[in-house]
């Protein structure tokens, strides 16, 4: 089946919609998502939005911030522009509805670690869901947007799948919509736009523990570098330092957040025997950037061989901890903890993907008519570590930029004539679903035992050699079945890991959030240069640090 539209948009979180509305009064849009349209990370996001709004901050402070947290590898330029660009759109998300906490009658400023004023814009502990219902409100009831939910984008169209093939490896690359898995009919569609844009969010689910639900695995990264698309910075994987403790148990695939907005309202880090342990790493203690947090935890566990350490928030005014954060009380309580009076046991999980799809300033990617905004980007905002809350703010400001870019192009379709339908003949139903599930638990174990919080080469190999292996017997597995949802993410999952690795590898330093024991240290001459992959740049598999 064929479907032919403006602009196809690909994901529902705050990127995705955010850039539709942008465009629905101008052009005709799809908009696929592979489960229901509220199911992203975005839905989970509890800190805030980091943004200038306190009359003591200012643009300055939050651009210092923010290339201090990055680690030499931010680019001033974008990070300048998402600052200056945030409280505007903050403001539109407010005239849409969206119902930020307020104190005495301005926005109530959270505070974060890296920052060094309190500028996160939140709705208690709730803003993703908040954000999020607002603009599927406003989305659903655009006439001029179609959301298809449980469909799963499979592959990116470009010249490779245009009957008349592509001509020269150097031509640029177009992209001309996406095959696209309806799960309810399993049926793959053909659906074709001048424009598409990628805002499938992260890739967490690569490790065995995270933050992020079922759907980040890294579809967007892995579809845009299949295409030829440039990929960079995968090593930047952001372990958040507090996570509900065996709370995957419960919450099936995601561990249960923390918010680091629990420490910059006070709450206290503590090993089992109450041992403050922080002034040893970070003389700002609690509130030093989450890689330093992360990376002390994982220190202290390792040297005490205990399983998890504390967030203390007994000595906090327990009417103002249940205000503000109703969302953990709540969910903790499910456990038996009650936050005001018992230590709440966390541990890190894989929480955000600082590198991607790289884009420009209008968030177009090198790929011709494929733009990237929100997780999937690598846009240079974050540099080597995000800095809290600056990933909602990434998201709205390269959603709005993409989006004006994409009026200025004329909307010109393909003749659907020319694009290969999808192939599937010869292919079979999955007959041992036991193969597809073992796998990925095989890569997330992988990933979280030798590609962690702290690397070294001997551990970062082994994996490449075993992911190199799964890659291939997945590659074999998917060429001889039909697709499903499932199969896809399997696919994707082990190609990201394998990327992760790769730019792991390549990277010969420690820098942010990549640590490694054999090169403690940052080298200099590696500041402000990024690690980028790309398929088509000679020689094949090309890797430029
Ligand atoms: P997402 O919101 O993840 O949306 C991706 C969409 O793409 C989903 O709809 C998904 O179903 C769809 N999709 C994926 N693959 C496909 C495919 N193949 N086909 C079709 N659809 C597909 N950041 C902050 O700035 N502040 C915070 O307080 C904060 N808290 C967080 C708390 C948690 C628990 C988590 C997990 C993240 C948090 N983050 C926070 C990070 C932030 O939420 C995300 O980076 C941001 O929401 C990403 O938005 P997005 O639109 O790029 O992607
Ligand atoms: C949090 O609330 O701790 C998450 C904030 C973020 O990821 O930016």
């Amino acid at each position: 089946m064929i479907h032919q539209t403006d602009v196809l948009v690909i994901g529902s979180g705050i990127a995705g919609l955010f850039y539709a509305l942008r465009m629905a009064d101008e052009r005709q849009v799809v908009l696929v998502t592979k489960k229901e349209t509220v199911e992203s990370n975005t839905n989970y996001a509890q800190g805030g939005i980091a943004s200038v709004f306190d009359e003591n901050d200012s643009f300055e402070l939050h651009i210092e911030d923010t290339i201090r947290a990055g680690a030499g590898l931010c680019k001033r330029e974008v990070v300048e522009t998402v600052v200056r660009e945030g409280p505007a759109l903050i403001r539109e998300l407010i005239a849409w509805g969206v119902r930020f906490t307020e104190r005495n009658g301005k926005l109530d400023l959270g505070r974060e670690g890296g920052h060094t004023r309190h500028r996160i814009v939140h709705a208690q502990d709730l803003t993703g869901k908040e954000i999020e219902s607002a603009l599927v409100r406003h989305v659903r009831n655009h006439p001029n947007v179609r959301i298809l939910e449980n469909h799963v984008a499979v592959e990116l169209i470009t010249e490779h799948n245009l009957r008349r093939g592509h001509a020269s490896l150097h031509e640029p690359v177009h992209c001309y919509g996406a095959y696209v898995l309806d799960t309810a009919r399993s049926i793959v569609g053909t659906f074709l736009a001048p424009v598409t844009v990628l805002s499938t969010g992260g890739c967490g689910q690569v490790y065995l523990h995270t933050t992020n639900p079922a759907i980040a695995t890294g579809d967007g990264i892995a579809m845009a570098y299949r295409a030829g698309a440039r990929i960079a910075n995968l090593e930047f994987i952001q372990f958040h330092p507090t996570t509900l403790y065996r709370s995957e148990d419960h919450e099936g695939d995601r561990a249960f957040l923390i918010s680091e907005a629990v420490r910059g309202f006070g709450a206290l880090l503590r090993t089992s025997s109450g041992e403050r342990f922080m002034a040893q790493y970070d003389d700002r203690l609690e509130l030093a950037p989450r890689d330093i947090v992360a990376r002390a935890i994982d220190a202290e566990l390792k040297r005490r061989g205990e399983e998890c350490v504390y967030l203390d928030l007994t000595h906090l005014d327990s009417a103002e901890v249940r205000r503000f954060f109703p969302h953990i009380t709540e969910t903790c309580a499910r456990y038996g903890i009650d936050i005001t009076r018992d230590w709440i046991p966390v541990v890190p999980a894989a929480h955000y993907v600082c590198g991607g799809v790289m884009s420009d300033l209008e968030g177009r990617s090198s790929i011709e008519g494929l733009f990237v905004c929100g997780e999937t980007a690598m846009t240079g905002l974050h540099g080597a570590n995000r800095l809290a809350s600056n990933s909602l703010l990434e998201a709205l400001v390269f959603a709005d930029r993409a989006a004006r870019a994409t009026l200025t192009m004329k909307p010109e379709r393909i003749d659907s004539a020319e694009i290969l339908p999808w192939d599937d003949s010869d292919t079979y139903n999955v007959r041992e679903w036991v193969l597809i599930s073992h796998n990925r638990k095989e890569i997330q174990t992988l990933m979280w035992d030798f590609v962690g919080i702290v690397r070294s080469t001997l551990r970062l190999e082994r994996a490449k050699r075993r992911i190199d292996f799964l890659l291939q017997e997945i590659e074999d597995f998917y060429k001889r079945t039909r697709v499903s949802a499932k199969l896809i993410e399997l696919r994707n999952l082990a190609l990201v890991a394998n990327l992760i690795v790769t730019c792991a590898l390549h990277r010969k330093e420690s820098r942010g959030l990549h640590y490694t024991t054999d090169y403690p240290r940052p080298d200099p001459h590696l500041d402000g240069k990024d690690t980028i992959l790309s398929i088509f740049s000679p020689p094949i598999n090309h890797v430029a640090v």
